[in-house]
């Protein structure tokens, strides 16, 4: 590994980091790329990646608690705690952290982007 693979700074980050983010990818950078979507915008992430590792190098949130509308970013990131479940845009519901991201995989945030987005679910999310 060389020194370039450590200690990225905001102003040398890689075309699939993004200085909003959660997280920084401080190795493996060399992975191949692949893109997704998160609400409707393409975004990078790595082969290899989890969903939550390539959402939180994008932004600070995986999704909205449904009760008080506050934002959720994982937390135990070994599938223990339930907090990064995640939609996806056919209304099925994906533990982030144990998902590993694919090329063109389409995630949402928000209940309201299921329902824009699909167009096909009710009140609480759920597909129809
Ligand atoms: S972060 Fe705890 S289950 Fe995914």
């Amino acid at each position: 590994m060389s020194s370039s693979d450590h200690a990225l700074m905001p102003s040398t980050l890689p075309s699939t980091q993004n200085a909003a983010s959660q997280f920084i990818r401080l190795a493996e950078t060399r992975r191949e790329p692949l893109h997704f979507f998160i609400d409707g915008q393409e975004v990078a992430a790595l082969q290899g990646d989890t969903l939550l590792t390539a959402v939180l190098m994008q932004q600070r949130r995986v999704r909205e608690s449904e009760f008080s509308g506050a934002p959720r970013a994982g937390f135990c990131l070994i599938g223990a705690c339930q907090d990064c479940w995640m939609r996806t845009e056919d209304g099925k519901r994906v533990r982030a952290c144990s998902t590993p991201v694919t090329e063109g995989m389409r995630v949402l945030t928000r209940i309201a982007a299921v329902v824009t987005s699909a167009g096909a679910a009710d009140e609480n999310g759920e597909a129809r």
